[in-house]
């Protein structure tokens, strides 16, 4: 017999009935009825801890008659064992009984209707961007860029519009305050100025679109001070006003989506260009309500026309080596005319109900075209 201490005060064990050994029925009993994974830590400590009955019982070992301690040894050992299997085993289905527990709880019931969800709405400006540019895309062209912000150089001079030249009275421009040196700067009246900064950086051949923000000073159903455009440019080698018109038909059919979509080409005037072209596209007004396509009414669309030569010059490239075509076109006017949106001006007014009525839902399929058109257009 021997001496030894429990947790809660000394305890024999031996021949005695102390014995832990003895008690294993209990002790695997208690381990697989644990109610809960808390409960079962507790067991753990009580038993395998630190100061657990099995740890101290372990080390009290030492103090039993060696005679006695090989067996009372191995008896604790597969106890031991049992009980740490047994503590594996509870954890285990425990584990498994609060899985199906959520499980249970947390079923859900797919035959509840849908909760309507808020989805964002693209703008028709930039579902039209979108799809100009997937149609230029496919011709070949690339996207470029410029700022908002434009010198008189890049936005006048440089296209062919020197000072006191008429067309600049005409584009109602916005003026920065003068600088030091007596000039000022200007917000973009027009996407030209990107043909020109495009023209000095990159040499031909060149096949941009540049759709972005211009700035007007004007304002009524059809004028925003702030609109967008889209201007390309091709310059190459023998590229001619047949490229510029095949292009454009295309462009204009692809569009509107339209396949026997009459398009016509008025001579015009742009300094930057000559000859010069306005491009309108057929519809017809019966009834009081305009449709887009063949019906011997005329919509004016595009401004284009063959780079002039002094363009090219004020950028460096040789007029006699190149040559090429720009167009440049008022996006809200394409989108309301295509979307039959009557008013330009709720357009900037972040108003949602608008945008609810004329915007587009988004598409989760990866395309250079951003929406689809929900409800009915024009
Ligand atoms: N920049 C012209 C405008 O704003 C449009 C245009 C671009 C015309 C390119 C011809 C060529 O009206």
């Amino acid at each position: 017999m021997c001496y030894t201490r429990g947790r809660d005060g000394p305890f024999l064990f031996g021949d005695h009935m102390d014995d832990p050994s003895a008690k294993s029925a209990e002790l695997l009993e208690r381990i697989a009825a644990a109610p809960s994974p808390a409960a079962l830590d507790e067991i753990r400590i009580e038993l395998l801890g630190r100061n657990g009955m099995i740890t101290l019982a372990m080390r009290e070992l030492r103090q039993v008659a060696p005679e006695e301690r090989r067996a009372l040894g191995a008896r604790l050992n597969a106890l031991k064992d049992q009980i740490t299997d047994a503590i594996a085993d509870a954890g285990e289905r425990l584990r498994l009984a609060a899985v199906s527990n959520r499980l249970a709880g947390e079923r859900a019931d797919v035959t509840l209707p849908v909760r309507a969800g808020e989805t964002g709405r693209i703008h028709p400006i930039s579902q039209t961007i979108d799809e100009i540019i997937a149609i230029f895309g496919e011709m070949g062209f690339a996207v470029a860029e410029g700022p908002h912000i434009e010198d008189d150089f890049h936005n006048f001079t440089a296209l062919n519009i020197p000072p006191e030249h008429p067309a600049r009275q005409e584009h109602d421009t916005f003026y920065l305050p003068e600088r030091p040196d007596g000039s000022r700067l200007v917000l973009r009246t027009h996407t030209s100025p990107v043909q020109i900064r495009t023209m000095m950086r990159r040499s031909p051949p060149l096949r941009i679109i540049v759709p972005g923000r211009t700035f007007r000073c004007d304002h009524d159903a059809t004028h925003s001070p702030m609109f967008h455009q889209v201007e390309g440019l091709v310059i190459d080698r023998t590229t001619h006003m047949g490229h510029l018109k095949g292009c454009l038909i295309e462009f204009c059919r692809a569009f509107f989506d339209v396949d026997d979509l009459p398009v016509r080409f008025r001579p015009s005037y742009f300094p930057f260009t000559e000859p010069s072209a306005e491009v309108d596209i057929g519809c017809s007004r019966a009834g009081g309500e305009l449709k887009i396509g063949p019906g011997g009414d005329w919509l004016e669309i595009l401004g284009s026309g063959m780079v002039h030569p002094k363009v090219l010059q004020n950028c460096g490239v040789d007029p006699a080596e190149y040559q090429g075509f720009a167009f440049g076109m008022g996006i809200e006017r394409v989108a309301m005319l295509k979307y039959g949106i009557p008013d330009m001006r709720p357009m900037y007014e972040s108003d949602l109900r608008w945008l609810r009525h004329y915007g587009f839902v988004p598409l989760d399929i990866p395309s250079p075209v951003r929406g689809a058109l929900v409800g009915p257009a024009s």
